[in-house]
């Protein structure tokens, strides 16, 4: 009757939780952490090194309802796991778990679709945990249609009194033809958290102290990170899998991130708990901005759409993270709750002790009426004390709503649909937002964590820094008003959203272009890095002004790449185009090229997973470009080269200066000089030349390659039938000796049905005519699916033993390879593809 985590998967969770977090040291050891894939016989691990158990098979009788396998999963969904199967209940169905008595989250995921002749609109269902009531005639799919998801996660923090708790389902009486389902159910305890520091009351008056019983049930509406990436993932979470999604896109205004200084560590106080926020959240920051007086002129705001009818605990985390602010009284500010003050004279130095040392208050809120409203937090400098900066500061922010004590409450009704959605998260067409996977969160219509935060927001706090202040025209619009300052600001109708720098700023940047500066050299020009405003990294392309052709491709990349972001493109940062210079300045990639970390290269090479996380960032880019922008781009020039890596390997599409947007392209093909790089060419595009998106899926899967046997594309110093990679791996293919290629360190890394997945895709990536080869989207959801069979296959098989060329001793597929995925670079990757749209 109860699914304990079985030892083995115990074991392998505490192996993670080792690899994951050797630095920090008193993480707070729950024990029986449960994770239930409901529908499901087997068990998984996913990219955070969780175990998914299924349900069916821990229990002797068979479970209620039917087990459903997800029909076609959204492929921008990150890891199918734990949302490819389903348990749909049509009768009341309770789920016994034997859970040690205390206060743990317990987080239900649903991914609303048609599973079979249950339509996606009759799932309508209540759910009660315990004693608590948690969802009320629920219908995922319209919380998730009205914030624009495409997966839920609803996250409660409850205080278990018995060692059972009763997860009960209970489809709407109210609805003919209702039914429940879940995909999974995860129990993680946690210590208590919630009661200290007491909280104080915003009620217009002197907020009183309001203590918090610990019993109290509370249901996640919010959990942002302020600055920074944007978000933290499960696994970099202290323990306990809280994800943390960007704040920005919640922003009225916008503000300025701010990252720890170089030589400020975190140290938490000993009062303090290291379990409260991990380290990550305190690193980074959003404030005001520089301009003293545009700070004045405005509210850093944050709106965040709540359930009507609750109490919410608020808790902001603060650390001051960056010289010269050490001192009492150099930053003070008030903090408003829904327009009322609840605290002045913020010093985070004065409360904290120093730089580098964390703080964090809680305050309760309440709010009246029925269906959605709206939170209101809000920060402003106090000038009372005439403290030096005239500035404010965040680096997080939970909201908890509170239950109902009457009742045990915690459900809000399901959301009205608007026509016309006017939420900060609608910034881009329904088209795209519906694909963005989703998140935690609370209330109806509400609670929402996107995990990301766009790149056209970081672009345009990095903007605000560089330019005149014009809070007072953003203030009172809504988040997306940030575009309109950036095209208020442009500097021509062309060139816009781009930022102009000076030639000498570049000069300073790069120390004149000395020589030590230098990255590389391409056809475009010299590469050099450099710093802007003595902070930020930059990449610095400087174009040889003699070449005609090097103006157009300028132009074009700048065009390009100023309509386009996304977190696996490369941002273009700004240009310079003075004294007849060509200078693009973009994000600085720490970690070069792909092709650099596979051959010719003295680096270490790369784990197949890694590079499988890689290509489908790298698929998720292209795909984007291909569908998700304005018009469709075709890249045309996809190779190891342009596929860049940041400092947490995030890999980043570059180069963009041979792209056509595809209206240039008359609607499917276009006829134009062939550009692009031997190698990588389609040969119809290059024979015909017909351009096509497949002409990037052909050159994509001539990557995918050169990703698999880690030698270059064209090698002429090879035999004849092997100069070419495409035409020697083909021809591997055909006669089933591919894996005899592959490079030699992958050998007997990768489990066969991943290797024929991918082998399959590539093949099929670089089919002789378009019309054979995939569209990027299918690529992706293959790679995708490529990944899940490398890391599901746990078993040592014989077949491991083929793809070791030589009779050396069969290296054993690790069982968990899953763990593999918490390098923390990878786990960057897959941040990022939990939010493919990335805007
Ligand atoms: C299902 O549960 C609800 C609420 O607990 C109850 O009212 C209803 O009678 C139950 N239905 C059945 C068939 O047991
Ligand atoms: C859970 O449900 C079972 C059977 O429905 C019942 O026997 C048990 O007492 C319940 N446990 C709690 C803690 O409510
Ligand atoms: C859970 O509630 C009980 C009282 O109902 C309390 O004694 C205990 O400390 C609480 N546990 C936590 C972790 O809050
Ligand atoms: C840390 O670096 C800042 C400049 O970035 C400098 O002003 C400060 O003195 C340094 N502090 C310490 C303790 O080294
Ligand atoms: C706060 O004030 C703004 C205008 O200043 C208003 O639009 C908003 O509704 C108020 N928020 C709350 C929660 O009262
Ligand atoms: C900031 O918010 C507070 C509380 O809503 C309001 O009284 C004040 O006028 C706002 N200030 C500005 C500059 O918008």
């Amino acid at each position: 009757m109860a699914y304990p985590v079985q030892p083995f998967a115990r074991l392998c969770l505490a192996l993670i939780a080792l690899l994951l977090f050797p630095m920090v040291s008193g993480n707070w050891k729950g024990s029986n952490q449960i994770r239930l894939r409901c529908g499901a016989t087997s068990s998984v691990t996913d990219f955070d090194g969780r175990t998914w158990e299924g349900d069916a098979n821990l229990r002797r009788l068979p479970l209620p309802g039917f087990s459903v396998d997800t029909p076609s999963l959204d492929p921008s969904l990150p890891s199918p796991v734990p949302y490819m199967t389903a348990r749909i209940l049509t009768l009341n169905f309770t789920y016994l778990l034997r859970v040690d008595p205390g206060r743990m989250f317990l987080r239900l995921y649903f991914y609303p679709t048609s599973y079979g002749e249950h339509s996606a609109a009759d799932a309508l269902f209540s759910v009660t945990a315990g004693i608590h009531s948690l969802l009320n005639d629920f219908s995922p799919s319209r919380s998730a249609q009205a914030m624009g998801r495409t997966c839920l996660i609803r996250e409660y923090s409850l205080n278990v009194t018995s060692v059972e708790l009763n997860v009960t389902f209970t489809p709407s009486p109210r609805h003919a033809g209702s039914y429940a389902f879940v995909n999974a159910i995860e129990i993680v305890p946690t210590p208590d958290i919630f009661t200290t520091p007491v909280p104080r009351f915003v009620n217009g008056g002197n907020p009183d102290l309001i203590p918090i019983s610990s019993s109290i049930g509370l249901e996640t509406m919010y959990r942002l990170t302020a600055g920074g990436s944007g978000f933290i993932l499960g696994g970099d979470d202290s323990g306990f899998y809280r994800i943390w999604e960007g704040s920005s896109r919640y922003m009225l205004s916008g503000g300025l991130s701010i990252q720890k200084g170089n030589n400020v560590t975190i140290n938490y106080p000993l009062s303090m708990p290291d379990y409260i926020a991990p380290s990550q959240i305190y690193e980074t920051a959003i404030s005001m901005g520089r301009n003293p007086r545009a700070n004045m002129r405005y509210n850093l705001t944050w709106i965040l759409p709540v359930d009507a009818g609750f109490y919410y605990l608020l808790r902001f985390h603060f650390c001051e993270i960056q010289y010269p602010i050490t001192k009492v009284n150099q930053r003070s500010f008030f903090v408003y709750i829904n327009n009322q003050t609840a605290v002045e004279q913020t010093d985070v130095i004065a409360w904290s002790g120093g730089i580098g040392i964390p703080v964090y208050t809680n305050y309760v809120v309440v709010t009246v009426g029925h269906g959605q409203t709206d939170l209101w937090v809000a920060l402003h400098p106090d000038l009372s004390t005439r403290p030096e900066y005239h500035d404010a500061i965040l680096n997080g922010l939970e909201v908890f709503k509170l239950q109902d004590n009457s009742n045990n409450n915690l459900a809000g009704v399901n959301p009205t649909l608007k026509q016309n959605s006017d939420r900060p998260a609608s910034h881009g067409q329904d088209k795209t937002n519906a694909r963005i996977p989703a998140i935690i969160g609370g209330g109806a219509a509400s609670g929402v964590l996107a995990l990301f935060i766009s790149s056209f927001c970081i672009y345009v706090m990095y903007r605000r820094k560089k330019t005149n202040y014009t809070h007072g025209k953003t203030n009172g619009n809504p988040p997306n008003g940030d575009r309109e300052l950036l095209l208020a600001t442009s500097r021509s109708q062309d060139l816009k959203l781009c930022h102009h720098f000076t030639f000498k700023q570049i000069q300073e940047a790069t120390n004149n272009f000395d020589e030590t500066f230098l990255l590389g050299k391409g056809g475009f020009g010299n590469v050099y890095h450099g710093q802007i405003a003595g902070t930020q990294k930059v990449a610095i392309k400087r174009g040889n002004p003699q070449s005609q052709q090097g103006i157009q491709e300028f132009r074009n990349e700048i065009e390009m790449l100023t309509n386009l972001r996304h977190r696996h493109l490369v941002s273009l940062i700004g240009y310079c185009d003075e004294e007849s210079e060509m200078i693009l300045l973009y994000d600085y990639m720490a970690n070069g090229t792909l092709q650099e970390h596979l051959y010719n290269t003295d680096k270490p090479p790369l784990p197949w997973e890694h590079r499988l996380v890689i290509c489908i960032g790298a698929a998720l880019g292209l795909h984007y470009l291909h569908t998700g922008a304005k018009q469709a781009i075709i890249h045309r020039d996809v190779k190891g080269t342009n596929i860049l890596l940041d400092d947490k390997w995030v890999p980043k599409v570059s180069d963009f200066g041979l792209s056509k947007a595809s209206k240039d392209v008359d609607n499917t093909h276009v006829s134009t000089v062939v550009k692009g790089t031997f190698g990588y060419l389609d040969p119809e595009y290059f024979r015909r030349q017909r351009l096509t998106n497949k002409s990037d899926v052909y050159s994509f899967g001539v990557v995918l390659f050169e990703v698999l046997c880690a030698r270059p594309v064209i090698d002429p110093e090879l035999p004849e039938e092997q100069v070419g990679l495409r035409e020697w791996a083909l021809s591997c293919q055909r006669k089933g000796v591919l894996s005899e290629i592959i490079d030699p360190y992958l050998m007997g890394k990768i489990t066969p049905q991943c290797f024929r997945k991918f082998a399959e895709t590539a093949e099929q990536c670089v089919a002789e005519r378009s019309m054979d080869r995939p569209s990027m989207g299918d690529v992706l959801s293959s790679l995708q699916v490529a990944l899940q069979l490398q890391e599901e296959d746990c078993n040592f098989s014989e077949e491991t033993l083929l793809l070791n060329r030589s009779s050396l001793v069969a290296t054993r597929v690790r069982p968990f390879s899953g763990s593999m995925m918490s390098i923390s670079g990878v786990k960057a990757v897959f941040s990022e593809l939990m939010h493919p749209d990335g805007r």
